[in-house]
């Protein structure tokens, strides 16, 4: 754990002001350990795939109409069955009290308050009942790293459903971690309280990301996830599809959602943008199944062209961690104010009155 003090004070709430949202990654450095945020804002390897995730976006040209009659944009759309006012995600991050000692707890409330979807980490600082109680009514669900312990799974799973969770994600790209070289400079180890493995009383708490890992099932395999459907009831969508045939096989097999992403950037890296992969998977799902998507997301532009090449959902990870080290839940809902914003005006400008017209619209990769 990194002892070094950050120069601003920690654990701030307070409103924010936002230009952009590239901009936060700095000022949110200034309230946080180098620990801390070195475990947040870095990538795998010599971090490629996540520079990839924000440049690919720049590589997609959408086509403006005109003269459409819109003056209101409407952003509100639903998620399984949840009403949104725009199609927004906090993306499931582990161990938010890195960020703000409110955790969970801020990022459930400021997603709350901004009216949209909200997904809580196994590996999270508060307990999926904690954070249930603070989301409570508001559209909200559980990533699961499934454990190798199927009664620790259970007792997640029992959690997650008593919480009202939507949908399980079943998050399937890191069987161990990716090789982050700033943990290792900064001798960092993920060592916050891991509070769902407190709640089980497996007293594993503290044992550092690969550790946790190591505890999460390496053999994920297809058969998975008709097993977590049947014990839960609840939908499971599965995290970190990128090749097409991956998410035709995960739907064969009971999947009721499909999520596009490489993890920020996290895993593998040399894998394509996130963006990139999008379209080939959403023409592969086929509408049977609805789409949720990250990775690199900084504009209103961004979630516009997610949307365009298929995403149902458009999850953001890294801004809503930096909003709530700049301002706790407060800071998480300007984040999501400031992107809803830009997707105002870029929906205005090219001719979308609603999100299904966003779908719509016709793009190009230059
Ligand atoms: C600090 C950090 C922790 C993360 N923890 C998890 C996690 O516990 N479970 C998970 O499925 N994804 C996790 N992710 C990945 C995010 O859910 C998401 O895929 C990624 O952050 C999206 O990219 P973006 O940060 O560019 O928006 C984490 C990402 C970061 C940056």
């Amino acid at each position: 754990m990194s002892t070094a003090t950050p120069t601003s004070p920690f654990g701030k709430v307070q409103p924010i002001d936002i230009v952009n949202l590239a901009s936060l990654k700095e000022r949110a450095r200034n309230v946080m350990g180098p620990g801390e945020f070195g475990y947040i804002t870095e990538a795998a390897d010599d971090g490629i795939t996540m520079r990839r995730n924000t440049e690919d976006f720049a590589n997609i040209s959408i086509l403006p109409r005109v003269l459409q009659g819109i003056e209101q944009p409407d952003q509100t759309t639903t998620f399984l069955g949840a009403k949104l006012s725009s199609p927004l995600m906090t993306a499931p991050i582990a161990g938010n009290t890195l960020a703000h000692p409110s955790g969970e707890l801020g990022l459930a409330r400021g997603a709350k308050e901004s009216d949209i979807m909200m997904a809580q980490s196994t590996f999270a600082s508060k307990t999926i009942a904690e954070t249930a109680e603070v989301s409570a009514g508001a559209p909200y669900m559980f990533q699961l790293y499934m454990p190798k312990d199927w009664d620790y799974c259970k007792y997640l799973l029992d959690e997650a459903h008593k919480a009202n969770a939507l949908a399980i994600i079943l998050t399937a790209d890191s069987t161990l971690g990716g090789y982050r070289e700033l943990d290792v400079i900064n001798h960092y180890h993920l060592r916050g309280k891991i509070a769902n493995l407190d709640g089980y009383n497996t007293g594993q708490s503290g044992v550092g990301a690969g550790g946790l890992f190591k505890e999460s099932m390496q053999a994920l395999d297809l058969p998975l996830i008709q097993k977590l459907a049947d014990y839960s009831d609840l939908p499971i969508i599965i995290k970190g599809i990128q090749d097409p045939r991956d998410a035709v096989a995960a739907i064969d097999a009971g999947a009721a959602g499909i999520y596009v992403s490489n993890h920020g950037g996290r895993q593998v890296d040399g894998a394509p943008g996130s963006i990139a992969c999008l379209p080939a998977v959403a023409k592969a799902v086929n509408h049977r199944v609805p789409i949720i998507f990250d990775g690199g997301v900084q504009r209103g532009t961004h979630v516009l062209k997610a949307l365009a090449l298929g995403a149902d959902l458009v999850a953001v990870g890294r801004p809503f961690s930096y909003g709530l080290a700049l301002g706790g839940y407060e800071g998480v809902s300007a984040v999501a104010e400031h992107l809803k914003m830009e997707l105002n005006i870029a929906m205005q400008l090219t001719g979308c009155a609603t999100i299904a017209d966003a779908k719509k619209l016709h793009y190009d990769w230059l």
